[in-house]
C-alpha cells in the first residue's frame, strides 16, 4: 500500500541529500532458483559441518539474510499489499501520526535536545519513517522537527534505496541521516559491531524488527532439553540432540521457565547483540519496542506447547519452516521479559509494557481519527480508510495484541 502523503506541502530537494544508497544489480535468476540456490548453499554447510548438522539459528540467519538470497535481501517490498504480510504502519500511517505524539512528549521529557535521534531497526522502505515525520508537521511539532534526525537501520539495501527515494520526493531529504545496515544478525554471542557510532540523545524504535531475529530451537525430551538442529535427509529435517550453548538453557532459567515434556520452545540469543547495539547508539533516551510478543511466562506457558515459530509467504501461514527457502519470511514471537532483562543490563529501565491497542489509544489514536474526521480536506473514503485500518490496528486477534515495551536510559520517569 502506497502512505497518504497529501499532508505533506511540497518542498524544495535539500542541499544536502544522503549519499546514494549501494543496491546490488538484480541478478536474472527466478524466485525459485534463488530458493533452491540458497537451499543449496545451505545443504553444503550442512554437509561440511562437524556432525552434518547446523543449528536452526545459522538455519535461519542464511533464509533470511544471505546475501542477494535471503528473504530480507530480495528486492520486492514484503509488507505490502501485494507481498507477504501487512504491517500497522502499512495499514494506515494514523499509526505513525499517533507515534509521532509520543515521541513529542518524550522530546519534551529530555529537555528539547537537539540534535534529536530517531534511529529506526528494521526501517523497511521508510513507511513508518515517513508517517511520524508527516505527524510532527501535522501536529505544528516544529522544533522537533527543525532537531529530528532520522536514522533509518535496515539489511535490505533495495528498501533503503526505496527509503531514500521517498524521503527525497517528500522533500524530507533534510532530516534523513544516512541510513547504516545494522550489525548482521548472529545467532551466538558475538562481539558488537566494531565501528560503534557516536551516542546519541533520541529514540529508539523497532516496529515487527525483534520477531526476525534468528531463532534458536529447544525441546524437552525425558526430563532433559535438547536442541533442534537442521540436518539434510534428502531434505531439510529436525535432529533433537545435545544444545550447542548452555546460554539456552541459562536464558530459559534466567526467565524463571521449565519447559515441559515435549514442549518445544524458541530462544532468541540476538536480543543480546541488538542491545549492544542499541545501547551503543543511545546514550540517554527511550525505546519502543513493538512486535508480536508475550512475556516469558506466556510465551513458553501450556498454551505454546509447539513454540511459535512461523513461516508467512503470500499473506499465508506457512507450517514449514523449511519450505521455500528464501521465499518464506520466518518469525518466532519475541520474548519481552528477556528484552526487558538484558535492556536493564545495559542501563534502560523499562517504563511501560502494553498491548499494542493499549498503547496507540494511550497515545491518541482516537484524537488523531477525530482530526482527521473533523479536516475539510477529508473525503468520505479517506475517513473510512483511516478508521478500517485503526479496526485492523487494534483488533485483539490481530495485530491489537502485540506488545509494546518502552524502555528509558538517563531521563527521570517521564511518558509511558
Ligand atoms: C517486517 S518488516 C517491518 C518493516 C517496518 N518496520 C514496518 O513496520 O513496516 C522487517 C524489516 O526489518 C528488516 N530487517 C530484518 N532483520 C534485520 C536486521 N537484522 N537488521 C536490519 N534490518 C532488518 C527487513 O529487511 C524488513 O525491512
Amino acid at each position: 500500500m502506497t502512505p497518504d502523503r497529501r499532508h505533506l506541502p511540497p518542498a524544495p530537494p535539500p542541499a544536502d541529500a544522503p549519499p546514494p544508497v549501494d543496491v546490488p544489480p538484480q541478478t536474472d535468476l527466478s524466485a525459485d532458483a534463488r530458493s533452491l540456490e540458497l537451499a543449496g548453499l545451505i545443504r553444503a554447510e550442512i554437509e561440511s559441518a562437524p556432525d552434518s548438522r547446523i543449528t536452526f539459528a545459522r538455519f535461519m540467519e542464511r533464509a533470511l539474510y544471505e546475501p542477494g538470497l535471503g528473504y530480507y535481501r530480495q528486492p520486492a517490498d514484503r509488507p505490502t499489499d501485494a507481498g507477504d504480510f501487512l504491517t500497522a504502519p502499512e495499514t494506515h500511517p494514523i499509526f505513525g501520526w499517533t507515534l509521532a505524539r509520543r515521541i513529542e512528549e518524550m522530546w519534551a521529557s529530555l529537555g528539547e535536545p537537539r540534535p534529536f535521534s530517531l534511529i529506526e531497526f528494521g526501517a523497511g522502505s521508510g513507511t513508518l519513517g515517513l508517517a511520524i515525520l508527516e505527524g510532527l508537521r501535522r501536529h505544528g511539532s516544529t522544533g522537533v522537527l527543525e532537531a529530528l534526525r532520522y536514522e533509518p537501520i535496515e539489511s535490505n539495501p533495495h528498501r533503503l534505496a526505496d527509503l531514500a527515494r521517498r524521503f527525497e520526493e517528500a522533500g524530507l531529504a533534510d532530516p534523513l541521516a544516512h541510513g547504516t545496515p545494522a550489525a548482521e544478525p548472529a545467532p551466538g554471542a558475538e562481539p558488537a559491531p566494531a565501528a560503534a557510532p557516536a551516542p546519541a540523545v533520541g529514540i529508539v524504535i523497532a516496529n515487527e524488527f525483534l520477531d526476525a531475529l534468528p531463532v534458536h530451537r529447544v525441546v524437552q525430551r525425558g526430563g532433559r532439553q535438547l536442541e533442534l538442529f537442521v540436518v539434510w535427509r534428502d531434505r531439510f529435517a529436525e535432529l533433537a540432540a545435545e544444545p550447542s550453548t548452555p546460554a539456552l538453557a541459562e536464558r530459559l532459567a534466567d526467565d524463571g521457565v521449565e519447559l515441559v515434556e515435549a514442549q518445544v520452545a524458541e530462544v532468541c540469543l540476538g536480543l543480546e547483540r541488538w542491545l549492544d547495539d542499541v545501547a551503543a547508539r543511545i546514550a540517554a533516551g527511550y525505546v519502543i519496542a513493538i512486535d508480536y510478543g508475550y512475556p516469558a511466562a506466556e510465551l513458553y506457558g501450556r498454551r505454546r506447547l509447539a513454540g511459535t515459530l512461523l513461516g508467512y509467504s503470500g499473506h499465508r501461514v506457512q507450517d514449514d519452516p523449511f519450505a521455500d527457502v528464501g521465499l518464506t519470511d520466518l518469525t518466532a514471537h519475541v520474548d519481552f521479559t528477556a528484552v526487558e532483562r538484558l535492556a536493564e543490563r545495559r542501563g534502560f529501565r523499562a517504563i511501560g509494557i502494553a498491548t499494542q491497542s493499549e498503547f496507540l489509544i494511550a497515545s491518541g489514536l482516537e484524537v488523531e481519527l477525530r482530526t482527521v474526521q473533523a479536516s475539510p480536506d477529508t473525503k468520505t473514503e479517506d475517513y473510512l480508510r483511516a478508521r478500517s485500518g485503526i479496526v485492523r490496528m487494534l483488533d485483539p486477534r490481530q495485530m491489537g495484541r502485540f506488545r509494546v515495551l518502552t524502555l528509558a536510559r538517563g531521563v527521570l520517569p517521564g511518558p509511558r
